[in-house]
């Protein structure tokens, strides 16, 4: 799940984007590889209204969340992980509102220009692209 170029999540524009907008389900393959075309996201703030704005203002604090993609990944026989992927070069990454980001976290988009590899993912020449590992842990069974 990540929000748009212009920062929001679909639930934040029910008028402007579709439904679900920007989320997806992927079963990865036998050896555990997904994968996925999305854009870039961007930053975004987080509602800085009522209480959080006010916790915000005390602490002398920016509402804004460094660009970011959500990842709820699961497994048969592995605990369970929620976690999330961060551009590099983000203006907030140093700063996150609500301290998510961990350097292990952090990941570069870089731009690749390979027209044959734009052709076979369906994207136009160059594009970013980005590699996350996620390990899951034994749940004991
Ligand atoms: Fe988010």
């Amino acid at each position: 799940m990540a929000g748009n170029a212009d920062g929001f999540y679909d639930v934040q524009q029910p008028d402007v984007q579709p439904e679900r907008n920007l989320r997806g389900l992927f079963t990865a393959d036998e050896d555990g590889r997904f994968w996925f075309r999305s854009i870039v996201p961007r930053y975004y703030p987080i509602p800085d209204d009522g209480p959080v704005g006010a916790l915000l203002a005390a602490t002398a604090r920016h509402p804004y969340r460094p660009a970011h993609m959500h990842f709820i990944v699961a497994a048969k026989g592995y605990r369970p992980v929620t976690t999330h992927l961060f551009v590099a070069g983000d203006p907030y990454i140093e700063s996150d509102a609500v301290f998510g980001v961990k350097d292990t976290l952090v990941r570069e988009f870089p731009l690749v220009d390979d027209p044959a590899r734009a052709a076979e993912v369906g994207l136009p020449n160059p594009f970013q692209a980005v590699h996350f590992d996620v390990t899951l842990n034994s749940d004991g069974s």
